[in-house]
């Protein structure tokens, strides 16, 4: 990252919650030159990254949290008003990057915000911009500025911003440091001259909106992602019922400028932290509102039936499921990371098991995290391992290490060489070459 000391102003920020998105929020402000102190009620976390370790598995992050620790520009607590105070410096810009999981309803369950903003309200000094970092539903901005004009010390003055990420987990460094667009939104000139100053570095587009419009950008961003995974999803369901191919159907979708040509990779549904709350968040927030958003709902539907499609080829293959072993290999929800909230291979694994399967697994970083959710199953050591006497191969997520598999090697150790392609990760014919029983998804 360069940027330039002499002509940027340096800002000093905190940030509040330091899982995927705090850290690399808080890490790569360091590198673009401000002074950050990250804060986590977890004091595992904390302790972890004053000794200069990463408690997730991200990409790159560890080298810019050294660095940026090491020149003294990032710091860690475990305490809101240390961070708000920043060693005397005070805090000009607060973001709020904790967790906004699903209530069972579907809404999002924004208490630990609520939490936070109070902290952060009762610890505030003078001037400061509070940052929803976080993905909340429009109008939170609202509460959050009622929470805090109800417990700021009288006279403070302070903004509420939405500034809503767009990074992805195993790319998130390159996401925050290289945005397509950062949106802002506030409707005070000084929050959003302070927010300029912030994203200077990048020298990126900086959308300013209202609040709300901002909060709104970010649910119906992720919720239009989500479709075009669902619509190419419900394509590959026709294209197999037809003979047609959906690479190639994508393909010539995508050279349209209009459609653009990512996003449309078929494959068993989407999953993560993100896509399926935010989702059902935004269905829930505009039925609270009046309106039925019936297109969201279908979105989700399709993503539901989808993640069952390999268990449905696995029982058109080998009849009963009962006794069988399926060798299951990827379990994060995504290639390049180790998180495991959401993830399409806890659906698959319940209906295997449901169906009285034996279930084999491995993952190149996310069996930790799976350990502690997904009982009943052989965690393996290694791929090789996991297709070991299997009736059946599922491949549920693409990491490149399965990609570069010796599938000669894979195909003599399974029982039976079943391969169940999730993510159309392989050459049909030469798997079939190989003698595989090969199904991948919307392709022949
Ligand atoms: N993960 C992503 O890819 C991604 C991308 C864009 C936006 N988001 C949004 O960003 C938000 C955070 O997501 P995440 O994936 O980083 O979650 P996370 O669970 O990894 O991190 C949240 C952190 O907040 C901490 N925390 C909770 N309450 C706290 C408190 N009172 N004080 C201090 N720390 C506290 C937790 O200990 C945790 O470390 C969510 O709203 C999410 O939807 C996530």
């Amino acid at each position: 990252m360069i940027f330039c000391p002499h002509i940027m102003r340096t800002v000093n920020i905190c940030v509040v919650g330091t899982g995927y998105v705090g850290l690399v929020t808080g890490a790569c402000l360091a590198e673009a030159g401000h002074r950050v102190v990250c804060v986590d009620s977890d004091k595992k976390k904390i302790s972890l990254l004053k000794k200069g370790k990463i408690p997730i598995y991200e990409p790159g992050l560890e080298e810019v949290v050294k660095r940026n620790a090491r020149a003294g520009r990032l710091l860690f607590t475990g305490s809101v008003e240390e961070g708000v105070k920043h060693g005397g410096h005070r805090a000009e810009a607060v973001f709020i990057a904790v967790g906004t999981p699903p209530r069972s309803d579907g809404s999002a369950d924004l208490s630990f915000v609520e939490h936070v903003a109070s902290q952060v309200a009762r610890a505030m000094e003078g001037y400061t911009a509070i940052i929803e970092k976080s993905t909340v539903p429009v109008e939170t901005g609202e509460w959050v500025h009622k929470t805090v004009t109800r417990l700021a010390k009288p006279g403070i003055a302070f903004d509420v911003v939405s500034n809503p990420e767009f990074l992805r987990e195993g790319s998130a460094v390159d996401d925050f440091l290289r945005p397509d667009r950062v949106v802002v939104g506030t409707s005070s000139a000084r929050a959003a001259e302070l927010m300029r100053a912030i994203y200077a570095p990048l020298k990126c587009p900086v959308l300013v909106t209202d609040v709300k419009s901002a909060e709104l950008i970010k649910h119906a961003s992720n919720s239009f992602l989500a479709a075009k995974i669902s619509f190419i999803n419900a394509v590959a369901n026709v294209c197999e019922r037809t003979g047609a191919n959906v690479e190639d159907v994508a393909k010539g979708m995508g050279m349209d400028k209009r459609i653009g040509a990512s996003f449309l990779k078929a494959g068993i549904g989407f999953g993560g932290f993100c896509f399926p709350k935010d989702l059902e968040a935004f269905y829930w927030i505009s039925k609270q509102k009046g309106y039925d958003f019936s297109m969201l709902r279908a979105v989700k539907e399709v993503n539901e039936e989808q993640k069952l499609w390999l268990v449905r080829r696995a029982e058109e293959e080998l009849w009963n499921l009962g006794g069988k072993t399926v060798a299951l290999l990827g379990l994060a929800f995504k290639p390049e990371t180790d998180d495991m909230r959401f993830a399409p291979s806890i659906d698959i694994i319940a209906a295997l098991k449901e169906r009285g399967a034996k279930v084999k697994v491995y993952d190149p970083v996310a069996m930790p995290n799976a350990k502690e959710i997904i009982p009943g199953v052989q965690f393996c050591k290694s791929a090789l391992e996991c297709v070991r006497d299997a009736d059946c191969l599922a491949l549920v997520t693409e990491w490149a290490e399965f990609k570069n598999l010796d599938m000669k090697k894979v195909h003599s150790l399974m029982r039976h060489p079943l391969l169940l392609d999730g993510r159309n990760l392989y050459d049909a014919q030469a798997m079939r070459r190989l003698g595989f029983a090969y199904k991948s998804v919307g392709r022949k």
